[in-house]
């Protein structure tokens, strides 16, 4: 069996972020390269592959564009699904009750982080 080892990779600063807020990026996680955005709630941010579960096409319109004219939830650009910012959930639109899917992100000293298992090559 392999171990596993967390990576933290930063992703920005908190503090880049209007609250709330949003930004895409393209990141390395679980061994790929992969589209994500963050969403900045207060103290909080949550990270969500750039995948609606609807088509599993991307959700922004435009670049670092996820939210809504209220800013109150993440709004899918090809048919205006909303999803809850804390947990991905969406409440509305053609997907309801389905989930974005997260990616682990954390703030750590200002940071914004992203973790990533990789497997632990050291003992084998
Ligand atoms: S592709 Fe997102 S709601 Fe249809």
């Amino acid at each position: 069996m392999t171990d596993k080892t967390t990576t933290r990779t930063v992703i920005c600063r908190l503090d880049e972020l209007q609250d709330p807020d949003s930004r895409g990026m393209t990141v390395t996680h679980d061994g790929q390269l992969q589209d994500i955005f963050i969403v900045r709630q207060g103290g909080q941010v949550f990270g969500y592959l750039n995948s609606c579960p609807h088509t599993g096409g991307p959700l922004d319109w435009v670049p670092d564009q996820f939210l809504n004219l209220d800013r109150d939830y993440i709004q899918c650009a090809t048919h205006d699904a909303l999803f809850r910012f804390r947990d991905g959930e969406c409440v509305a639109g053609p997907c309801k009750g389905d989930h974005l899917t997260v990616v682990p992100v954390r703030i750590e000293a200002g940071d914004v982080v992203l973790l990533a298992d990789v497997p632990d090559l050291s003992n084998s």
